[in-house]
């Protein structure tokens, strides 16, 4: 029961860091199972997700020390089994790279699948397409368990996604980096999460090639050792942030970013007016030098724009004058959000894949609901550019994914306090 309330209106300026990607965390936490020996991992993001990895690795038998704010110690040695079912498993939607991470080192796992996601149904068809042709068959236990096995080592294989996913591309890769021989993923996807988990499996001595390409090669190998490897910067942390400075028609600094890695984004950004300054690792989005126009998107695989920045987007352009469109491309239904923004003043229509955004009218401050990650950071936004007051409920959410959001915001001048309520009266207990 707790909530964020804002007090919307004030116009962000000035700098913010962006913390470690969680959709590499997520990955390359559990791909310290195949190592052979402890690893340090820096730029670690401080969110539930993490923890709860952590945690799952824990129930594992690895022992996994948190050295700092940002840096996690993994031992993996003394992990024992192949099987990872508990609620902590099933309460964690990431946690199908267990699968492949625990089949790469026992050739068998049995690993819990996350409820029905929020946004949409999360199939996992293509991960389970790659450990077959690794020669590992699957069977789903009490449609809630999924077993994997194989009778001998996995051998490696080619295997062509029907679809691009970022998924299905990192779990094969798991699985194939101590397999026998080569394994080629074609269609494989780009993100720069892709990439960083490649980094950090070949930094342990892994042989994989052509990450952020459409064709990786990984030649199995036998022993992967300890490594210090930092996490690349959270590129959809980022791209809220940006999105935010724009919405509110402020001046912000985004620090410890890879400007490349947020491309889509910046050109949309500039397209719709913003001045954009890139830096070695900052990008200034400055929204106070002209009014801001329409523009339409369509998310795509990387190096198109990101569908996880698409709550956000939309957000923003129902804040400025004329018609947008939006596209969501990656996902059937990832338009949840937008029957809260309806509540606070929004005029956007949704059918099937597009939302129509007929922008420019003032959003005013209401109760709204967090209905998964992106779209509680969109109505985040929403309420740092409302009139009056917003309280976005369902925080857990966000906090799954976005680092002291709310230290983040108010350090760039946002009004914006984390309240804890009783649940019977309703009472806010501390702020
Ligand atoms: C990752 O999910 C991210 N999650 C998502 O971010 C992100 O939206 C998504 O990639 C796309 O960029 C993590 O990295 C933990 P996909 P993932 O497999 O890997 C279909 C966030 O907000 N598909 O690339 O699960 C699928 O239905 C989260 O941080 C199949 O049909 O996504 C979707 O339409 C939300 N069969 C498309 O492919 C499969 O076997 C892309 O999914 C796999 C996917």
């Amino acid at each position: 029961m707790e909530k964020y309330v804002i007090n919307g209106g004030k116009v962000l300026d000035g700098e913010v860091t962006i913390s470690g990607a969680k959709n590499a965390a997520v990955a390359i936490i559990p791909a310290v199972i195949l190592c052979d020996e402890p690893c340090r991992i820096e730029n670690i993001p401080n969110i539930s997700d993490v923890s709860l990895i952590g945690r799952i690795l824990q129930q594992l038998g690895a022992e996994v020390k948190r050295i700092d704010k940002s840096t996690l110690y993994i031992d993996p040695r003394m992990i024992n089994s192949h099987v990872a079912t508990t609620d902590l498993v099933r309460g964690m939607r990431a946690s199908y790279y267990l699968l492949g991470a625990l089949l790469g080192r026992y050739n068998k796992a049995k690993v819990a699948l996350p409820g029905g996601c929020n946004f949409c149904a999360r199939p996992i068809d293509q991960h389970l397409k790659g450990f077959a042709a690794l020669g590992a068959r699957h069977e789903l236990v009490n449609g809630a368990i999924i077993d994997v096995k194989a009778d001998s080592r996995l051998q490696g294989n080619s295997v062509y996604l029907d679809m691009v996913s970022v998924g299905a591309t990192m779990n094969i890769m798991l699985a194939a980096v101590k397999a026998e021989g080569l394994t080629v993923i074609e269609n494989a996807a780009k993100e720069p999460h892709i990439v960083d988990l490649a980094n950090f499996l070949n930094s342990m001595g892994a042989q994989i090639r052509g990450a952020g390409t459409d064709v990786i090669k990984i030649r199995g190998v036998d022993y992967l050792h300890g490594v210090t490897y930092s996490i690349i910067p959270d590129q959809i942390e980022a791209g809220t942030y940006m999105c935010a400075a724009a919405a509110t028609r402020g001046r912000v600094l985004v620090k410890n970013i890879t400007p490349k890695h947020l491309d889509s984004i910046t050109a949309k950004l500039r397209e719709i007016g913003c001045e954009i300054k890139e830096y070695d690792e900052a990008i200034l989005v400055d929204a106070t030098k002209k009014p801001l126009t329409r523009c339409n998107i369509k998310t795509m695989p990387h190096p198109g724009f990101p569908t996880d920045c698409q709550p956000q987007f939309t957000t923003l352009l129902a804040t400025v004058n004329g018609t947008s469109i939006v596209n969501e491309n990656v996902w059937e239904t990832r338009y949840q959000y937008v029957s809260e923004l309806t509540l606070m003043g929004a005029h956007i229509s949704v059918e099937g894949r597009l939302a129509i955004i007929e922008g420019g009218s003032k959003l005013k401050g209401a109760p709204v609901k967090a209905t998964d990650l992106r779209a509680g950071a969109a109505l985040v936004i929403a309420g740092l550019c409302a009139d009056g007051v917003t309280e976005v409920g369902s925080i857990q959410y966000i906090e799954r994914g976005y680092e002291n959001i709310t230290e983040k915001l108010r350090a760039l001048g946002a009004d914006i306090k984390k309240v804890y309520k009783d649940e019977s009266s309703d009472n806010v207990l501390r702020a």
